[in-house]
């Protein structure tokens, strides 16, 4: 936990910006995996985290702007939970940890509220993402799903405080970085045709255990890289074959480390594999020099599109002009996601609130195919924290439907493409923070180019 003060100088600067009403934080209970007794790793939410500090379920708080006064609604425990789970501080004396003051039982929050509606008070809430902040949106407040009128005011000011991370929060995310790192590093080292994939994915994930921290999100680690989100493990490795891992380290404060690689499964790459992970790399190291407050990061993507594009069409698989090809969307065959996130609590950080408010500050996306899962494209500004993951990927089914359709055929030379249908796909991926003059990588590096992780085979 951070010190008291830094809770209640975020909640001070939220009163502010929001102004007036009531903030309604509802806290991430436990849940039952298969029966209530054994539940899934708790995660508290991370704005309540952010505001309040205390990672224990059964909470939930309010900042009634109007009478200045934050409240924390829980229950103490019984002697029975004592019994199971062992001493625990009171309420009151984890409240005061994180300056507050105030707390009451948890079922007194209901007629707090329902007094604050009638004095004719705004009660802004969240977005829900869970069932049980539906449930709770309609104990509390009457509100039943897909009828919920979050509150953009509310929305808007956490991400105005979010999005710029203070020295303390990159501390903990630079340690969660650097065991991210450790986390890929000992992959590159243990991989070896033969493996099942998850032997690979339990000894990286052994690194962020034994280093008291837990996963950021389930981890990837396959020969099927074209899948983006790959999280199957039962496969086994073959000479040939290219390894790809995205995962990360949540260190207990809660922030995330988020990195990708991808490893030949020989000691060293084919030479096919080479030229499309330099091309790779490429498209990363570009779009890292391109870092800067002001630049939006859509540009970013475009650069480390149109970078792919050029080295498609060296490599005989596409043609025609680059920028064309980028605008129109024909990349998007072999490069279907997004350039990064921003990353802090979450590892998506505070994709909850809304990607069009993060990541767009308030603009429209766009709806075509590739572009679309773009999650950041606003200027950048210095205290941002994202990652960069260009990817390159040969998507047999994807390549089959814009074949049969012809789609680009300007720009996609098909029957080249189709020798690649075994390809397989190549991410690696960074974070980084934003600088007053440019962009500092965070956390141990990782070895990105062929030399560098051929040295680690
Ligand atoms: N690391 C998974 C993702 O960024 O979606
Ligand atoms: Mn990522």
């Amino acid at each position: 936990m951070f010190s008291k003060e830094t809770y209640m100088q975020r909640r001070a600067l939220l009163k502010k910006t929001v102004g007036s009403g009531i903030l309604l934080f509802l806290g991430n209970d436990e849940h039952g995996l298969n029966y209530a007794d054994n539940a899934f790793r708790y995660r508290q939410d991370s704005t309540f985290l952010y505001y309040f500090g205390l990672a224990f379920s059964g909470l939930s708080a309010i900042i009634d702007i109007d009478e200045d006064k934050d409240v924390i609604f829980g229950d103490e425990l019984t002697i029975d939970h004592i019994v199971w789970m062992g001493t625990q501080p009171t309420l009151k004396e984890k409240s005061e940890l994180v300056g507050v003051t105030h707390t009451m039982p948890s079922d007194t929050i209901v007629s707090y509220l329902h007094k604050a509606a009638q004095k004719g008070q705004t009660i802004h809430y969240l977005p829900p993402y869970r069932a049980e902040h539906n449930l709770k949106l309609l104990e509390l407040l009457g509100i039943s799903v897909g009828h919920e009128k979050v509150s953009l005011d509310f929305i808007r000011a956490i991400i105005k405080q979010r999005s710029y991370k203070s020295q303390e929060e990159i501390v903990e995310i630079e340690k969660a970085c650097d065991i991210t790192a450790d986390m890929h590093i000992t992959a590159m080292k243990v991989l070896r045709p033969g493996m099942k994939e998850y032997e690979v994915a339990a000894a990286l994930e052994a690194v962020a255990a034994a280093a008291g921290a837990d996963l950021s999100f389930p981890t990837i680690a396959t020969i099927n890289g074209q899948t983006l989100h790959n999280h199957y493990h039962g496969n086994t490795v073959k000479p040939g074959d290219l390894f790809l891992i995205d995962a990360g380290a949540e260190v207990p404060m809660g922030y995330a480390g988020d990195m990708s690689s991808t490893i030949p499964a020989d000691k060293t790459f084919t030479l096919r594999q080479k030229e499309i992970y330099d091309l790779q790399v490429a498209m990363h190291l570009e779009s890292v020099k391109a870092l800067k407050p002001g630049i939006p990061f859509v540009d970013v993507y475009d650069l480390s599109a149109r970078v792919m594009v050029e080295g498609m069409k060296q490599l005989g698989l596409m043609k025609g002009d680059a920028d064309d090809a980028v605008r129109e969307g024909a990349h998007a065959l072999f490069y279907p996601h997004g350039l990064g996130h921003m990353m802090g609590l979450d590892v998506h950080d505070m994709e909850n609130l809304g990607e069009v408010w993060v990541g767009y500050d308030g603009k429209p996306k766009s709806t075509l195919f590739g572009r679309k899962s773009l999650r950041l494209a606003r200027p950048l500004e210095a205290g941002f924290v994202h990652t960069i993951e260009p990817g390159i990927y040969f998507i047999p089914e994807l390549i089959d439907l814009w074949k049969e359709e012809k789609r680009f055929v300007d720009f996609i030379n098909y029957d080249a493409v189709e020798a690649y249908k075994n390809f397989g796909g190549i991410r690696n991926e960074e974070d980084y923070l934003i600088t007053e003059t440019g962009a500092r990588r965070l956390g141990k590096k990782i070895p990105l180019t062929t030399d560098e992780v051929e040295a680690l085979r």
